[in-house]
C-alpha cells in the first residue's frame, strides 16, 4: 500500500449528464427541468460549423437567465485542434456570469491540452475578476487519450470529472464498429457448444479512466448511448460501468435520464445490505475478529470499505 492516501472525489452527485446542442435553445428550459444532475450545453459535434457563434451566444444567455436549480452546468468547448475552442473559452467566460460550473474539454491527448485550456482560463478570470474557478472535465476518446489517461487526470486542480467518448474513441483506434457505445455485433467469443458469449469492447478504456480517476480524486462518467431507442441495451452498459466504478452515464436523449439515475443510485436492497455488512463487521471487531461470515460468505475489513462506497454514494445522493 503506498503511504498516500487516495483522495476523496468531489462530492456532488454525477449520475447522469444531459447533453443538448447549443444551437437549440428551445430545449434549454426542459434540460433544466430535467432530473439530470448534470447539464453540458454542447458547442462541439452536435453544432455544425456554420452555428458555432450563434450556439455560442445561446448559452451565454442560457447560462445568465434560466434557473439551473442545483445542478452542475457545463459548457463543452471545441477541440484544440480546431478554429473555435479559443473563442468558445473567451467569450463563454467573459460574457457569462458564475452560474457555469464547469467547461467540458473533447478529444485531449495529453496533459499539455489542460495546460493550455487552463492557461487561457485562468488569463480571462484575471481580466474579468471572475470569483469562481471554473472546474474542467474532459472526454478520453482518442488513442493519445487513453495512452497520457493518468497525466491527464493529474494536469490541473481545475480537473474534477472523465468520460469516455465511445464513439470518437471507437474511431481513433481505428476499431470496426459503428455504434456508440454498448454491445458490438463482431465482438463476442464462441462457448464449446457453439453459443455466443458478448464481450465488452469498452471495458480497458473504462477500467483506464476509472483508475487514473481515483488516484487523482476525479470522478469517473460513461459517456454516451446512440441507440437512444434501446433501453435494455443502454441500462446493460451502464451497469457494467458501475460496476467497473464509475458514477455516472451521458444522456444524449432525455429518456436516458432516468435510466441512468436508476443505474447509478444505490437501491435499498444495496444500500441495506451494505449497512447489515458494516453491523456484522462492527460486531466481530468488537469480538476481537478481522473476518466475519456473512449470508455463508467470508466478510473482512475490506467488505468495509466496498461497503462505505455505496453507503457514501447513498448519503451524497441523498443530501
Ligand atoms: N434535452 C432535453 N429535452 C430534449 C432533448 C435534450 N437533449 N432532446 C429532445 N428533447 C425534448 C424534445 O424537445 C421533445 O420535447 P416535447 O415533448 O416537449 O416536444 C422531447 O424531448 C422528445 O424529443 P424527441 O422528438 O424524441 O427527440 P428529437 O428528435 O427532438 O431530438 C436528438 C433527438 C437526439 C436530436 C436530441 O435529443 C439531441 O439533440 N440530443 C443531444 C445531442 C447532443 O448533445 N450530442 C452531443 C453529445 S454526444
Ligand atoms: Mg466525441
Amino acid at each position: 500500500m503506498s503511504f498516500k492516501v487516495q483522495p476523496a472525489s468531489p462530492s456532488r452527485p454525477n449520475r447522469c449528464q444531459l447533453f443538448g446542442p447549443g444551437s437549440r435553445p428551445a430545449i434549454f428550459e426542459k434540460m433544466a427541468a430535467s432530473a439530470a444532475d448534470v447539464i453540458n450545453l454542447d458547442l462541439e459535434d452536435s453544432v455544425s460549423p456554420a452555428d458555432k457563434a450563434e450556439a455560442r451566444k445561446n448559452i451565454i444567455t442560457a447560462i445568465n437567465d434560466i434557473d439551473w436549480g442545483n445542478k452542475t452546468l457545463s459548457v463543452r468547448i471545441n477541440g484544440l485542434d480546431t478554429e473555435f475552442w479559443y473563442r468558445d473559452v473567451v467569450e463563454i467566460l467573459e460574457q457569462a456570469g458564475d452560474r457555469i460550473d464547469r467547461i467540458m474539454i473533447p478529444k485531449v491527448g495529453c496533459a499539455g491540452d489542460i495546460y493550455a485550456v487552463d492557461a487561457l482560463v485562468s488569463a480571462v478570470e484575471m481580466a474579468k475578476g471572475r470569483k469562481k474557478p471554473i472546474n474542467f472535465e474532459v472526454i478520453i476518446e482518442t488513442a493519445a487519450g487513453l495512452t497520457h489517461v493518468e497525466e491527464i487526470a493529474a494536469a490541473s486542480p481545475r480537473m474534477v470529472a472523465m468520460s469516455l467518448g465511445a464513439a470518437d474513441y471507437a474511431a481513433s483506434m481505428g476499431m470496426q464498429t459503428t455504434g456508440i457505445g454498448g454491445t458490438q455485433e463482431n465482438y463476442y467469443m464462441r462457448g464449446p457448444n457453439g453459443e455466443t458469449h458478448w464481450g465488452d469492447p469498452w471495458h480497458a478504456p473504462v477500467v483506464a479512466i476509472v483508475a487514473a480517476c481515483r488516484t487523482h480524486g476525479l470522478l469517473p462518467v460513461d459517456g454516451p448511448f446512440g441507440d437512444f431507442s434501446d433501453d435494455e441495451g443502454f441500462t446493460a452498459q451502464a451497469r457494467r460501468s458501475a460496476t467497473l466504478g464509475m458514477v455516472g452515464k451521458w444522456a444524449i436523449h432525455p429518456k436516458q435520464v432516468a435510466l441512468s439515475n436508476e443505474v447509478f443510485t444505490p437501491s435499498e436492497a444495496q444500500i441495506s445490505e451494505a449497512r447489515d455488512i458494516l453491523a456484522a463487521m462492527a460486531q466481530a471487531e468488537a469480538e476481537g475478529q478481522g473476518a466475519a461470515v456473512y449470508k455463508g460468505r467470508l466478510i473482512d475489513l475490506a467488505s468495509i470499505r466496498q461497503a462505505q462506497v455505496i453507503v457514501k454514494q447513498a448519503e451524497l445522493i441523498d443530501g
